[in-house]
């Protein structure tokens, strides 16, 4: 049975669950303790941020996608990647901040049957403002046989392969939340005893939302379906004149985490801040497909306006696309009135 008591260490609900799947090897246990840990590391950091100019600012760097890297993305990258594929149970890892993959070393790698892709620091821009951030982990197993070289192509699987996904929440409490297809559990940081402890388990977002999240900046460049689905949220419309309540937070981890609490839909349509028509800001594989797990284990509901999130199959591992996530009954709305404008 999994240890569900609220209060319950993290580690010890990892150790019990373990116990429910014969099969399992406690390489998992393994690598979430890492992962808590890393998770831990990274919140010490946050929580020094202003005090020493090590950790706020910016880098000097972009990233591959042509972002200005801040220095808490490049700490929380290193922090990852070293302890993770040290574990000797990680082949591999691809994040938001290396244009490449980064492979464990021959030995680490022998029997490493995990992949890993993650943002590091999700919500960069919110780093020096003392607003909420975050890191996000998908966790799946390789393609590619042990004893040969993992490759890009190992990380070009749909969202539905995933074996666990999670992120840490470093906001007013550190959150650790994570789901591994049997619920969502999160965890608090309490950090007079340096442990997790569990505080909401197998989580359910309401089916019917009650906050949109968008980012309204970027409004000229919305299709009519986009427009008139934000028309309905703001209660200017002809099916629905009661406004939901708007919050924006611009760390997409923080507005996924409150919306999951409260209940609503987060949207970053196809439009980017320069008005070009594409996939938006967001990348499938550390940003969306994670999220989207974690939102159906809750109950809700992740599309890029036609296709399920979890069931589109990546070509790239950098590769953005347009998300909508939450509440059922919302993002059910969002297809519906994109689809009435591009059928
Ligand atoms: P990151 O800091 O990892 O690059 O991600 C930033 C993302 C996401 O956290 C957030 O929801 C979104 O950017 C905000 O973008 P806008 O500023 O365009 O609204
Ligand atoms: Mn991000
Ligand atoms: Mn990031």
């Amino acid at each position: 049975m999994v240890a569900e008591k609220i209060g319950t260490t993290l580690s010890q609900h990892i150790i019990e669950t373990q116990k429910d799947f014969p099969q399992a090897s406690g390489r998992f246990t393994r690598v979430f303790n890492e992962l808590a840990t890393c998770g831990k590391i990274i919140s010490s950091y946050v929580r020094r941020a202003g005090i020493t100019a090590e950790i706020t600012g910016k880098k000097g760097s972009v990233n591959v996608q042509g972002e200005e890297q801040a220095k808490l993305d490049v700490i929380a990258h290193n922090i990852f990647v070293n302890r993770l594929l040290e574990t000797g149970l990680v082949a591999a890892i691809s994040s938001e901040e290396s244009d490449e993959i980064v492979e464990a070393d021959e030995e680490n790698s022998r029997n490493a049957n995990y992949i890993i892709s993650t943002d590091p620091l999700d919500g960069s821009s919110n780093i020096d403002v003392n607003v909420s951030i975050g890191t996000i982990f998908s966790l799946m197993k390789r393609k590619t046989p042990l004893g040969e070289r993992v490759s890009k192509e190992d990380f070009l699987q749909k969202g539905s392969e995933q074996i666990a996904a999670g992120y840490i929440l470093y906001g007013s409490s550190t959150i650790f939340t994570y789901t591994s297809g049997h619920g969502v559990f999160c965890f608090t940081l309490d950090p007079t005893i340096g442990e997790y402890l569990l505080s909401h388990s197998r989580l359910k977002i309401a089916e019917e939302g009650t906050t949109y999240s968008v980012n309204e900046g970027n409004r000229k460049f919305w299709n009519k379906g986009e427009e008139e689905l934000v028309c309905y949220f703001q209660g200017n419309h002809a099916e629905n004149d009661k406004p939901y309540t708007g919050r924006y937070i611009g760390s997409l981890v923080a507005d996924f985490h409150r919306n999951l609490l409260k209940s609503g839909i987060y949207l970053y349509p196809k439009a980017t801040k320069d008005g070009k028509q594409d996939n938006g800001k967001l990348r499938l594989l550390y940003e969306a497909m994670p999220l989207a797990l974690i939102m159906k284990e809750a109950g809700g509901f992740s599309s890029d306006g036609e296709k399920d999130i979890l069931e589109i199959v990546p070509t790239e591992i950098h590769q953005r696309v347009p998300l909508f996530i939450g509440s059922k009954r919302e993002v059910n709305l969002a297809k519906e009135f994109l689809h009435k404008y591009n059928p």
